[in-house]
């Protein structure tokens, strides 16, 4: 076979992207502006969700919410051991405490028996990660902070209107993945009480970087008055944005806090906007990638995510495959046989705790065994929508030749 060159996820820009952005470009307004207001419209209706507030970056709607809700000081925040420091670090600006929780055994997602015991009376916030697109188990989550509803401490107006510990759902990966609750398919975003998505440059949906907030109706609290915060906090707590005092004679504005600068552009938006319209195909195109290396490594005997199981549909954003038998070493040798065949893949993820920063704040490896028994002998391989036939073809081949050399020697994962 020869040899091809095969990136791990370039962006699948076409000629309606780069139509799009010309036309923002040439319309007067590249920053925040109409077309970022109607992406907004746009994510809120495909999720389902009264509003939507687009930024700059997942890592930024992640911070605004836990600013939103007022998150710091001696409060603790929950999320997986098992993913990208984008989900840890706001918590750590908002100076509140990080609880990191393993992963269950074979899996991806948190414990939740772990989780359940990790909530106390500071527990402010729960961030699970929809890893790879494929949706946690919301409905035992929400089963879990109904039942600690007692233990909840609300310190403003907006907890006390939530009543118990609030979900914050890091769908980076996950935009257009969907779940059959109660008998309804639910949209991603209009699942958890909160949920982030992502748009950089190697997302299913791009914007180049970028991401977006939804949130569940609260009781008591307006959409718009949410919407209103986001905006505030996105935009140096300045109460009108530019679009608004261009308009005549309203120059005047007030900062009604010293807020960070986390707005999306319109350039930005004008790339979304026809993502969002080819983003059908590309989650179908993702699917059926998806389905042919299922088919070529199950027989394997390697372990996959599973993306799409009854009742679940995930976005397949990464394809995760574990090897019996091999250890991190040979994991990273095989990373590099691929790499050598022109194959770039990638580790999704090394724990949090095995990271320098995470091990100055006192998170120790040795507390989450099934966190590395995961990440130990885990390869994910490209997955994108610019892959051809032949690159499919290509891919399975050379992994199954790669998995029938490494993976055979030693002891059962
Ligand atoms: C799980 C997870 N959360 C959050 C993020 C942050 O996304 P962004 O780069 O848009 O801030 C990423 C980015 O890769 C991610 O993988």
């Amino acid at each position: 076979m020869e040899k091809r060159e095969i990136p791990f996820s370039p962006p699948d820009i076409t000629d309606l992207e780069i139509a799009e952005v010309i036309r923002a470009l040439k319309s007067g307004w590249i920053t925040t502006g109409p077309r970022t207001k109607q992406f907004e419209k746009k994510i809120a209706e495909y999720c389902g969700t009264g509003r939507a507030a687009a930024m700059n970056s997942a890592t930024a709607c992640l911070e605004a919410v836990l600013r939103l809700l007022d998150v710091g000081g001696e409060d603790e925040v929950i999320t997986s051991a098992y993913t990208y420091t984008a989900t840890a670090s706001p918590v750590c600006h908002v100076g509140a405490r990080l609880v990191l929780v393993d992963v269950a055994k074979d899996g991806y997602e948190m414990d939740y028996d772990a989780l359940e015991q990790a909530i106390t009376e500071k527990t402010k916030v729960i961030i699970p990660v929809d890893l790879g697109g494929v949706l946690c188990d919301y409905e035992r989550i929400f089963e879990i902070v109904e039942r600690k509803r007692p233990l909840f401490r609300p310190a403003n107006k907006l907890q006390e209107a939530i009543g118990r510990v609030v979900v914050l759902a890091d769908s980076a990966h996950a935009f257009g993945a969907k779940k059959l609750i109660r008998g309804k398919w639910e949209m991603c975003g209009s699942i958890a009480d909160f949920t982030s998505f992502s748009f950089h440059a190697v997302k299913n949906l791009t914007t180049a970087e970028g991401g977006a907030v939804t949130w569940k109706g609260i009781r008591g609290i307006g959409d718009d008055w949410i919407y209103r915060q986001f905006m505030l906090l996105s935009l140096h707590g300045q109460s009108k944005d530019a679009l608004a005092k261009s308009r005549l004679g309203a120059w005047e504005y007030d900062i009604v806090f010293p807020g960070y600068k986390w707005n999306m552009t319109d350039i930005m938006a004008a790339i979304g906007l026809k993502q969002l319209e080819r983003y059908p195909r590309i989650l179908k195109k993702r699917k059926r990638i998806i389905e042919r290396y299922d088919k070529a490594f199950l027989p394997l005997g390697i372990r996959i995510l599973e993306h799409y199981g009854r009742g679940k549909m995930s976005s397949g954003h990464l394809y995760l495959i574990r090897v019996p038998g091999i250890d991190e070493t040979v994991r990273n040798e095989m990373l590099c046989r691929l790499a050598e065949q022109g194959i770039v893949s990638n580790v999704h993820y090394k724990p949090l705790p095995m990271m320098a920063a995470y091990k100055k704040l006192g998170f120790d490896m040795k507390d989450y065994p099934n966190a590395y028994r995961q990440y130990m002998n885990e390869i994910t391989l490209p997955l994108h929508t610019c892959l051809k036939e032949e690159d499919v073809k290509y891919i399975t081949a050379k992994v199954t030749e790669t998995i029938k050399e490494y993976g055979e020697s030693g002891d059962e994962v």
